[in-house]
C-alpha cells in the first residue's frame, strides 16, 4: 500500500482506470485519498452481470437489483460534476429503466465521449431524447433491443460523432434517416440485425468510410449513396431492388449474399421452362445482385462468400469489369458451385493475388471452364487468360482431388510464380491415414521441381499457432 501511495494521483488514476467500476470503487473504501481519485475515473463500465451473477437465480432475489441500481447512483454521485471520458452500461431485465435514463443523461451533461449501452429490456425500452444531443459523442454503441422511434428534424445533433455501431435495434420509417442526418461527420457506420419499418432504406451519407450491414432481412429496395465509401462489409439477402448504388471510391468489399436452399435449387436451372412465377421471381430477385456488382466493381480487394458465387452464377452475363481489382479471395463450400467463377476470373484482368479459401466444391456442369472437376474440351479455359501471381489455398485436407486442381492450376495459370498451400486447422484431413502427410509432401516438392512456381507447403503448429513449411 505504501508504495502504492507514493506514485502521483494521475498515475494511480490511470490504475485504477483498468479495473472494472465496480474494483475501482472498492478501492474508495480504503481512505479518503482513493475516494478523491475515484471521483476522477475517466471511464465507467457499468455490467449488472458481475453484481448479480454468477449464481444462478441471484438475479432475482430480493434487494440484489436494488443495490445495484443503488451502486450506480453512489459512483454517479461520488463523481460530481467532473468530466468523464467513457461510458459503458450492460444490463437486463429488473433493473429500472427510470434509473438508466438518469445514468445516461447524467453523463451526456458530463461531456461523455463513448457511450456504448447494452440494454436488454425486450423492446420495451425508449431511449432519452439527451441520447441523441451531444457536442462532445465521438462513439456510440447501442446494442440493445430498443425501438428508435419519436425523432423529429434537429431531434439529432451529434457534429462530432464518428462512430455508430447499432446491433438489434428497431427503427420506426424515417427514423434511420433522421438519425444520420444528425451525424454530418460520422465515419463508421455498423449495423447487425437491425429491424426495420418498412423494408424499404437508402444509407445516405457524404462523410461514411467503413459500412457493415448485417443478418437484417430481405428489404425490398436497398441503396447506398454513400460516395466517400472505402470499405463495405455486407452479408444480407439479396435486395428486390438496389436503385441507388453510389460507391464510387469503395477500395475494399467483402460480399456475402444469403440464400435459401431453394433458391440455390433455383439458381442452377435458371432456364428450366417449367418454372412456375413465384419461381421465376426467385431468379429475378437474385440476378439484381447484378445491380449491386456494377456499383463496387471500382474495387480493388474483392472477398466473396460460396453463396455470393451461386448467386453471381445468375449474374454471369451482366457481370461487370473489375479493372482495379488486384486481390480476390473466394470462400469455398463442398456443397456450393463455382459457376461463376470462370465469368469472375475472365472479368478481371489485372488480378495479381487469389485467395481460395477452400478448393472443394460441389461440381457443376460450369466450374469446369476454371478447374479440371468435369472432363471437357475447354477444360481450364478461364485460368489462361487470368494474370494472377500469386495463389493462396487454404484449409487443404489432402484429398486427391484437392491435388489434382493444384496441379491443373500449377499448368494453367500461365503468370503463376508463387502458391502458398496452407493446410486445413480445423477440420478434417487425409494426414492422419498412414502414408498420406508423406505422399503429399512428396507431390508438392515434385510440383516444385516440375514447375516454375514456388510451391510451399504450410503446417500450423498447433501448439505455437506459427505456420511452418513443410519438409
Ligand atoms: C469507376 O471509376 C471510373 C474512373 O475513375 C469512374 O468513371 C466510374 O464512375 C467508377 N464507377 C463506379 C461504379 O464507381
Ligand atoms: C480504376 O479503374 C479506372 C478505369 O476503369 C481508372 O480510370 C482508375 O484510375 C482506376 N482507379 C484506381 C484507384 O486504380
Amino acid at each position: 500500500m505504501d508504495l502504492l501511495s507514493s506514485l502521483p494521483d494521475e498515475v494511480l488514476c490511470h490504475i485504477l482506470s483498468f479495473f472494472t467500476t465496480k474494483e475501482a470503487a472498492l478501492t474508495s473504501v480504503l481512505s479518503k485519498r482513493w475516494r478523491n481519485l475515484f471521483a476522477l475515473v475517466l471511464n465507467l463500465d457499468i455490467d449488472d452481470s458481475t453484481f448479480l451473477y454468477p449464481e444462478e437465480g441471484k438475479r432475482k432475489r430480493e434487494g440484489v437489483l436494488q443495490s445495484f441500481m443503488d451502486f450506480v447512483d453512489r459512483v454517479l454521485a461520488l463523481q460530481g460534476n467532473s468530466h468523464i471520458k467513457k461510458f459503458s452500461v450492460m444490463c437486463g431485465t429488473g433493473v429500472e429503466p427510470g434509473h438508466v435514463s438518469r445514468w445516461i443523461c447524467n453523463v451526456q451533461q458530463r461531456g461523455v465521449s463513448e457511450l456504448d449501452l447494452t440494454i436488454c429490456f425486450g423492446y420495451n425500452y425508449f431511449l432519452p431524447p439527451q441520447v441523441f444531443i451531444s457536442k462532445t459523442l465521438v462513439e456510440l454503441i447501442l446494442m440493445s433491443e430498443i425501438r428508435i422511434d419519436g425523432l423529429v428534424e434537429g431531434g439529432v445533433f451529434l457534429p462530432v460523432l464518428k462512430t455508430l455501431l447499432l446491433e438489434l435495434v428497431e427503427f420506426r420509417p424515417d427514423q434511420f434517416q433522421m438519425l444520420l442526418r444528425g451525424c454530418p461527420v460520422v465515419e463508421r457506420l455498423e449495423l447487425v440485425y437491425v429491424e426495420w419499418v418498412p423494408w424499404d432504406e437508402t444509407v445516405s451519407s457524404e462523410s461514411l468510410k467503413f459500412l457493415k450491414i448485417k443478418y437484417q432481412s430481405s428489404f425490398r429496395s436497398f441503396s447506398f449513396d454513400t460516395p466517400n465509401l472505402v470499405a463495405l462489409d455486407y452479408s444480407e439477402y439479396v435486395a428486390g431492388d438496389y436503385p441507388v448504388v453510389n460507391l464510387e471510391n469503395l477500395v475494399i468489399a467483402r460480399i456475402n449474399l444469403l440464400v435459401t436452399a431453394d433458391q440455390i435449387k433455383r439458381a442452377r436451372e435458371p432456364d428450366n421452362d417449367l418454372l412456375e412465377d413465384h419461381e421465376e421471381d426467385v431468379v429475378l430477385r437474385l440476378g439484381n445482385a447484378k445491380k449491386l456488382m456494377s456499383g463496387i466493381r471500382n474495387v480493388t480487394k474483392l472477398f466473396l462468400s460460396p453463396t455470393t458465387l451461386e448467386v453471381l452464377s445468375l449474374c454471369c452475363v451482366a457481370m461487370p469489369l473489375f479493372n482495379n481489382l488486384t486481390f480476390l479471395a473466394i470462400l469455398s463450400h463442398v456443397d456450393l458451385g463455382w459457376q461463376a467463377m470462370p465469368v469472375l476470373l475472365k472479368n478481371c484482368p489485372h488480378m495479381e493475388t487469389l485467395v481460395l479459401w477452400g478448393l472443394l466444391h460441389c461440381e457443376t456442369d460450369k466450374c469446369g471452364d476454371a478447374c479440371d472437376c468435369i472432363s471437357r474440351e475447354d477444360k481450364g479455359r478461364s485460368l489462361i487468360s487470368c494474370p494472377v501471381e500469386k495463389l493462396h489455398i487454404k484449409r487443404f485436407r489432402g484429398t486427391t482431388r484437392e491435388l489434382k486442381m493444384i496441379k491443373h492450376f500449377l499448368y494453367s495459370f500461365p503468370c503463376l510464380k508463387k502458391m502458398e498451400i496452407h493446410a486445413e486447422e480445423n477440420g478434417p484431413t487425409t494426414f492422419e491415414l498412414p502414408g498420406m502427410y508423406e505422399h503429399v509432401v512428396e507431390q508438392m516438392i515434385l510440383y516444385n521441381e516440375l514447375s516454375s512456381c514456388d510451391v510451399q507447403f504450410m503446417v500450423c503448429d498447433s501448439l505455437y499457432r506459427k505456420w511452418t513449411t513443410a519438409q
